[in-house]
């Protein structure tokens, strides 16, 4: 399967594309970016006068703007502190060529509805801002050599370019799991590990010297990729569909061997955290716990959101609403068993080289 001409979120803001759990992710690494923006700007106090940056995997919904706001504030502030005029900043917003651009486009000219001259009024300080659609795939280059600053990526790149070339058949597992053949979870490492490295080749080309980069994405916590825990999403949508394979979640441990092997960055920070599913729920119903099985909905929502281009190219739309209320099911049968529901997550926050 093509993972570049069918992946990629449901269009529009709708009901499908429900993005809470990664808000919630992207909010625990705010501090992050921040501090990755903030050393930056200190790095040099004769900084250009742009911020350069990218956004790999940006989708479109209530998310796609929120690092690059993230991003604005921090250098806003810090220059500030440092009592210097702030760089202009461009944002470059990429994704596959599928993804809603139009929908991503429709709502900056509302906000720019609000600014002059690039300038949300009434923002002091605010330094100008320009956003640019960069349609494509981040494991290939998309910028020219040493032209940006910082990059960020959250909740993309566990997703693998291709299905990998398969010895065995893995026993009715749409994902690894403890019943998954050792030459399964050894194809989908391999997988990711080109893949990763060949998204870090790319992005050391493209980074100035000293550039930053902080990416997030679903991992795990064990290094054992057939544990339960990594099975936790795929799992029940196995349930309730079968034979459909197109992710792995790395270590912490893995992701560091494999900065380490490709060379060109340090590691200034790597954590790794639960986004918990039942505080995202509870956020979404103001703690009225009679409402929980409503969103366990929700989150069948928001995997549908991610992947129902997939399933649909895969077995035809017909199958989606009777698949996904299924897979909401399975999630209220687990949770009533009072399995833990939490989507690990890695952030990591590196520099490119001098
Ligand atoms: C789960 S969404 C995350 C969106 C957003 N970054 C967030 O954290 O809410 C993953 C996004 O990565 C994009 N994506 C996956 N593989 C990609 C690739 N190879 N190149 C560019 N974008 C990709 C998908 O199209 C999707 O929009």
């Amino acid at each position: 399967m093509d993972m570049v001409k069918f992946f990629h979120m449901n269009g529009g803001i709708g009901d499908a594309s429900y993005s809470g759990l990664q808000r919630m992710g992207i909010m625990k690494t705010k501090g992050v970016i921040e501090q990755a923006v903030s050393d930056l700007r200190r790095s040099n106090v004769n900084f250009p006068k742009t911020l350069v940056m990218a956004d790999l995997g940006c989708s479109s919904g209530p998310n796609t703007l929120l690092v690059g706001s993230m991003v604005i504030n921090a250098v806003t502030k810090t220059s500030f502190e440092m009592g210097l005029k702030s760089p202009e900043v461009q944002i470059n917003l990429n994704d596959l060529p599928t993804n809603d651009f139009n929908t991503i486009f429709i709502a900056l000219q509302e906000l720019q509805g609000n600014t002059t001259n690039g300038k949300i009024r009434d923002v002091p300080h605010q330094p100008s801002c320009y956003f640019t659609g960069v349609p494509g795939s981040f494991f290939g280059r998309l910028f020219p050599m040493k032209s940006l600053n910082f990059v960020h990526s959250s909740y993309g790149l566990q997703w693998l370019s291709q299905l990998p070339e398969l010895e065995e058949i893995n026993k009715g597992n749409i994902y690894l799991s403890s019943t998954s053949p050792e030459s399964v979870s050894r194809a989908y490492l391999e997988q990711f590990q080109k893949d990763f490295l060949g998204f870090l080749r790319c992005r050391s080309e493209v980074l100035m010297a000293g550039g930053r980069m902080v990416l997030t994405l679903a991992g795990r916590t064990t290094d054992d990729p057939r544990v339960e825990e990594s099975n936790r999403l795929w799992g029940p949508f196995a349930m309730a569909l079968q034979d459909m394979v197109f992710e792995f979640t790395p270590s912490p441990t893995e992701i560091m061997n494999l900065v380490k092997m490709e060379g060109s960055f340090t590691i200034d920070h790597l954590e790794i955290f639960d986004v918990n599913w039942e505080a995202w729920k509870r956020m979404k119903n103001g703690n009225d716990a009679s409402e929980l099985k409503e969103t366990d909905d929700g989150v069948a929502k928001a995997i549908r959101a991610g992947i129902e281009p997939l399933v649909a190219n895969h077995f035809g739309e017909a199958i989606l609403d009777d698949v996904f209320m299924r897979y909401g099911k399975c999630i209220t049968d687990r949770r009533s068993n009072k399995e833990n529901q939490a989507l690990v997550s890695i952030t990591v926050s590196l520099t490119r080289k001098m």
